[in-house]
């Protein structure tokens, strides 16, 4: 079901300062910025050879990622791993008990339709599933 590992999730206080150091450290520039108001995050991606790196920056503190931040100060947040088809395989996990945040494919950053499960349902991982939104537009690619 899975293809590849699509994204590393990464939760910051500062998305700017976060910015900064990555291009900094390791001489690349996000190839994509876009506030995902549905969540109450703007993100800024890095293209990692076939994956990226996905900073999270909260726009409030109704954000998706808010408590994390409180509770952790930052750090990883989630793995988003490519799929061909997001609802065939939320299809497939729901009927095996998974415990899953959507039921449906919604639109997240990058011209992607995106579908989290709950950590519970992944050894503790906030675990994301993604695919290209053939409806969207991507920006980068
Ligand atoms: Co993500």
């Amino acid at each position: 079901m899975l293809e590849k590992i699509d994204h590393i999730g990464i939760a910051v206080p500062d998305l700017d300062a976060a910015v900064a150091v990555y291009s900094r450290l390791f001489g690349i520039e996000p190839t994509h910025r876009e506030v995902v108001a549905s969540d109450g995050v703007e993100t800024a991606m890095f293209e990692v050879g076939e994956s990226r790196i996905e900073l999270l920056g909260s726009l409030g503190p109704d954000s998706k990622i808010a408590n994390f931040l409180v509770k952790r100060g930052g750090g990883i947040h989630h793995v988003a791993y490519g799929v061909a088809d997001v609802q065939l395989a939320l299809d497939h996990l729901a009927a095996e008990g998974t415990q899953l945040l959507d039921t449906a494919p919604r639109p997240g950053a990058g011209g992607r339709l995106v579908a989290f499960l709950h950590p519970r349902a992944a050894a503790g991982v906030l675990t994301e599933i993604c695919q290209p939104d053939p409806s969207r537009p991507s920006g980068d690619h």
